[in-house]
C-alpha cells in the first residue's frame, strides 16, 4: 500500500495544493486520482481470510467512488473540488485501516516535509511524481 497508494495520495495531494501548472500537470493528477480509485478495486482482489469481508468490499467500494469522482473533478478542472474530494478520498483510507485496526492514518493535507536533500533522492520507480516538484 505504501508504494501505490501512499505515494499516489502524496503526489496528488502536492499537486493539488500547489495547483497544477499546466495541462500535463492536470493530466498526470488525473491519472493519480484514477490510481487511487484503482486501488479500491485492487484491495478488493485480497480481501481478509479471516472476518470483516463485508465491511472490506464496503471500503473498497468507497474508495474506487470516492477516487472516480476525485477524478472527475480534477479532469472538469476545479481545483477547490478536487481539495475537497481528496479529503474524502484520505476519510476511505483512513475508515478502512480504523476497521481493520491498522494503525495509518491518512492526514489530508499535511504539509509535505521537505526531506533534505530530496531533489536529489530518486522516488522509486512506480510513482514517478517526484519529478514534478
Ligand atoms: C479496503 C481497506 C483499505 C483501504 C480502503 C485502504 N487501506 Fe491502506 N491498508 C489496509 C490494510 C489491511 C493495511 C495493512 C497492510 C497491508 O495488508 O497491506 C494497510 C496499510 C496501509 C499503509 C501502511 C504501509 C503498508 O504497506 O503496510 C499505508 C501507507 C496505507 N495503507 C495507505 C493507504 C491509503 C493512502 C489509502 C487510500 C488511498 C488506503 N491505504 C486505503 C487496508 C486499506
Amino acid at each position: 500500500m505504501d508504494g501505490l497508494a501512499k505515494a499516489n495520495f502524496r503526489g496528488l495531494e502536492r499537486l493539488l495544493s500547489e495547483g497544477p501548472r499546466d495541462e500535463q500537470a492536470w493530466q498526470f493528477a488525473r491519472g493519480q486520482a484514477l490510481l487511487l480509485a484503482e486501488t479500491g478495486n485492487l484491495l478488493m482482489l485480497r480481501p481478509p481470510k479471516m472476518r470483516g469481508i463485508d465491511a472490506w468490499f464496503d471500503r473498497g467500494t468507497d474508495l474506487r467512488q470516492q477516487g472516480t469522482k476525485l477524478a472527475q473533478a480534477v479532469a472538469a478542472r476545479d481545483l477547490a473540488k478536487s481539495r475537497l474530494l481528496l479529503q474524502d478520498v484520505a476519510a476511505c483510507c483512513n475508515r478502512c485501516h480504523q476497521t481493520f485496526r491498522i494503525p495509518v492514518h491518512i492526514e489530508p493535507q499535511a504539509p509535505v516535509p521537505p526531506a533534505p536533500g530530496s531533489k536529489v533522492q530518486k522516488v522509486s520507480a512506480e510513482t514517478g511524481s517526484s519529478s514534478h516538484s
